[in-house]
């Protein structure tokens, strides 16, 4: 028996995998490495495969059957919002092939439990800054579209007998082991340590929202929590009984880009003073997670707030 982690070399499945292994769990990963390092899973099985290749669904399905694998925890995909307006195809071809191979080979095979990574980029622009999981889906940028759809796909799977759980993560951070940090500078907590290390000033795109210190809310979850919500995830998938099938994860509080800045300070021990720039085209004001129904059904809550998530993201050679 096994668990497959697509994407499982990456920032977020390597935590995942780790938590698995510590669990005595046999994990195989099956990652393209176009952003994954295999140094970050030295004891798993490491298959090279790119889902949406012409030969991926044959192959995973040869994966499944010599590893007898079980379940799959599905984060293999392109992550980057801006990109996936600069190649809406690219990203199509990726994300929703990618998964449509997966599916194919677990129904040949009949792997019929998976864990799929979601996001809040499938709420779009919503009306209120406090997402439940009822709150409309309309996502206005080709990444959030394609996780809808992979939702969509797996909901039709779903009534031919998939067990599935859909996490829709919000603003993701900080490292759960030193070795597992997020080495991709897109998003603002890795983007302040790339400009404090080079010298720079953090930027903050925009001072002028309707929040309380005008810079926009978001809801930071440590990428530790998050690993642990997708094991309890599949621990609820194993108990058998699933009356929900999509969650939010997210601490279900919100932090402003300067709040933000000011835990990365203190992590940091040097005062940072930002540069006010210009709004970022397509930030909403407000995306707090309620995180009530993960709460209720799984049990899971974040355990870590934004201190901690400042603190395990500041590399080595920068702590004070
Ligand atoms: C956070 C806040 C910026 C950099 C994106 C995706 C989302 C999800 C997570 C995958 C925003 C501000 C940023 C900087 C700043 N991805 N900012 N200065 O945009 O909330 O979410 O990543 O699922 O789908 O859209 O995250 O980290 O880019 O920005 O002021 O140098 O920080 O404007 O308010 P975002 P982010």
């Amino acid at each position: 028996m096994s668990t497959l982690v697509t994407g499982g070399a990456g920032y977020i499945g390597s935590h995942v995998v780790r938590l698995l292994e510590e669990r005595g769990e046999q994990v195989v990963v099956v990652d393209d490495l176009s952003n994954g390092i295999p140094a970050r899973v030295p004891n798993a099985v490491l298959v090279e495969l790119d889902l949406s290749a012409p030969d991926a669904e044959s192959r995973l399905r040869a994966v499944m059957e010599e590893h007898d694998v079980t379940s799959v925890i599905h984060f293999a995909a392109k992550k980057q919002v801006g990109e996936s307006v600069e190649r809406p195809l690219w990203y199509y071809r990726n994300n929703v092939d990618g998964l449509a191979n997966l599916l194919g080979a677990m129904e040949a095979t009949g792997v019929d439990t998976m864990v799929f990574s979601s996001s809040a980029a499938v709420y779009g622009m919503p009306d209120s800054g406090l997402l439940s999981e009822k709150t409309e889906c309309r996502p206005i940028n080709p990444y959030g579209q394609t996780k809808l759809v992979g939702e969509w796909m797996i909901d039709n799977a779903a009534r031919h007998g998939l067990k599935a759980i859909k996490l829709r993560y919000f603003n993701v951070a900080g490292a759960g082991w030193p070795d597992l940090a997020d080495t991709a500078v897109m998003n603002l907590v890795p983007i302040i340590l790339d400009r404090v290390a080079a010298g720079k000033a953090p930027i903050v795109f925009g001072d002028d929202y309707p929040t309380p210190d005008g810079t926009c809310v978001r809801d930071y979850v440590h990428v530790a929590d998050l690993a642990d919500a997708h094991i309890a995830a599949l621990d609820h998938l194993g108990a058998g009984e699933i009356a929900e099938s999509v969650f939010n994860v997210g601490t279900g509080r919100g932090a402003s880009v300067l709040e933000v800045i000011d835990a990365m300070s203190r992590a940091l021990g040097r005062h940072l003073t930002p540069e006010i720039a210009a709004r970022r085209a397509g930030d909403p004001p407000q995306l707090v997670a309620d995180v009530s129904a993960i709460n209720e059904v799984l049990g899971w809550r974040a355990s870590y707030g934004l201190a901690d998530i400042a603190d395990s993201a500041v590399p080595e050679g920068m702590r004070p």
